[in-house]
């Protein structure tokens, strides 16, 4: 019964989405467990190009049970434009189901979440203005609505009543946006529940069904550890928790339904948003990193922030995800590279080092990387199918991460196609055992 977890392993946007995809065509079951529409990522498959949000990308695979589970904040609208968008490409969308318990971003979470950041001025956080942090803070507060209350006009007006009285203030500025009157909202939320109702299920006893029926799992995080509500650079974080471990209440398993546990790193690191990045790189090098790689973001477009690959940080998140396995992505970036170098801890004020990540913001604040250098490649490296197609230093590089943070290096990611990975050994003893 395995049950795989696929988390980030830094700030986000590692590429778990085509890590998912692969383990996706095996698996029995694809469920995301947290996060909203502020995740994202794009499939190219037979030429056609799809952009997922919210819907696992094991859609793809035609009948494939897919789960939006009750830790996932869903925007129905976006949900049923994806599933329109699919259907207008022909893809069944008929595996899909979404949690009866999940809650839903509603108009005015938007419209929160754009205030809350423009009254921080320059202490925003630059969240992705998809209303995730309200929406999660009205569950918190027990004043959420849910998926199931689409399918009862009474309930569903009640409580939405119930959930804009103590933000009747703050909202003031948008008082006359026809979003925000409650009659309409009811209706236009109504629809939304006859259009989702054939995929709302208890996704709790289909997930834990599947498992004991000898089935695989892959339970898809979004985000990432240091972007945890918990363990991440609080405040600036989702508001969810990306950890493995948020699996079993995202899903509604249990700890011991978890076998095997994946964390996804890029070859060196990015940020989206305001936040402490102690590797980044404000300059040429940082620049060519961000065009070489891509790194503009696939839900807002940003240009994302880019660094060396932090050790420190990964190593904390491979103890906070009790890591099973490690994969690299983007390996190829370093390609022409003279030198690469890592962080292997970091410098604070006064010549103080850092070996663990810091949990005081202070010291996190001021950390900045210290580095060890290592010689980098020319060698184009994205027809590697093998660790023994790489060039030395490639190796090193790998070699020199696996053994800093104890984890074994499962999957190497080479390229944006789909075959362009490569699978260590240890990599496939535990798809093997999956
Ligand atoms: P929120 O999740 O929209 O509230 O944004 C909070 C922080 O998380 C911001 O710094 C965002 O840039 C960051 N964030 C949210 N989702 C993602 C993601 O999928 N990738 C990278 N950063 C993200």
């Amino acid at each position: 019964m395995p049950g795989i977890v696929i988390v980030g392993a830094q700030w986000g946007d590692e590429g778990k989405g085509k890590i998912v995809d692969l383990l996706a065509e095996k698996a029995d079951m694809v469920v995301r467990f947290q996060g909203g529409n502020n995740a994202g990522h794009t499939i190219v498959r037979d030429g056609h190009k799809y952009a997922f949000h919210l819907i696992p990308s094991g859609i793809l695979y035609p009948g494939k049970a897919c789960v939006i589970g009750n830790g996932v904040v869903v925007d129905p609208r976006v949900l049923t434009d994806e599933i329109d968008g699919l259907r207008a490409k022909g893809i069944d969308a008929s595996g899909l189901r979404v949690s009866a318990n999940a809650h839903l971003i509603m108009p005015y979470h938007l419209m929160l979440d754009s205030a809350g950041e423009a009254k921080l001025g320059k202490l925003s956080i630059g969240t992705t203005k998809r209303g995730i942090g309200p929406c999660y803070a009205d569950k918190a507060a027990r004043l959420g609505i849910r998926v199931q209350d689409m399918l009862d006009e009474k309930i569903l007006k009640k409580k939405i009543a119930a959930a804009l009285e103590p933000k009747r203030l703050t909202l003031r500025p948008f008082a006359k946006d026809p979003a925000l009157d409650l009659q309409s909202m009811t209706e236009d939320y109504l629809t939304f529940g006859h259009r989702l109702e054939q995929f709302i299920a208890d996704t709790s006893s289909l997930t834990q069904r599947c498992l004991d029926d000898g089935g695989t799992v892959v339970f898809e995080g979004a985000q990432a550890t240091m972007l945890d509500l918990d363990h991440g650079t609080y405040p600036f974080v989702t508001s969810s928790n990306p950890v493995a471990g948020a699996a079993c209440i995202g899903a509604g398993v249990g700890p011991r339904d978890i076998d095997v546990i994946w964390g996804v790193a890029k070859a060196y690191a990015t940020r989206v948003g305001a936040g402490p990045f102690p590797t980044e790189l404000d300059d040429a090098v940082g620049a060519e990193i961000r065009e070489r790689g891509g790194e503009f973001g696939t839900t807002t477009g940003r240009a994302r922030r880019t660094g060396w690959l932090d050790l420190v940080a990964l190593r904390y998140a491979a103890r906070l995800n009790t890591l099973t396995g490690l994969v690299i992505t983007k390996l190829d970036v370093f390609s022409g590279f003279d030198t690469i170098r890592v962080c292997t801890r970091y410098r604070g004020d006064d010549e103080a080092t850092f070996d663990v990540f810091p949990y005081h913001q202070s010291v996190l604040h001021h950390a900045v990387g210290d580095y060890v250098e290592l010689p980098g490649w020319q060698e184009d490296i994205s027809e590697a199918r093998s660790l023994e197609d790489l060039p030395q230093a490639a190796r090193e590089y790998l070699d020199f991460i696996a053994d800093f943070i104890g984890v074994p290096i499962v999957l190497v990611g080479v390229g944006p196609g789909r075959e362009q990975i490569i699978w260590t050994q240890s990599g496939d003893r535990l798809a093997a055992a999956a």
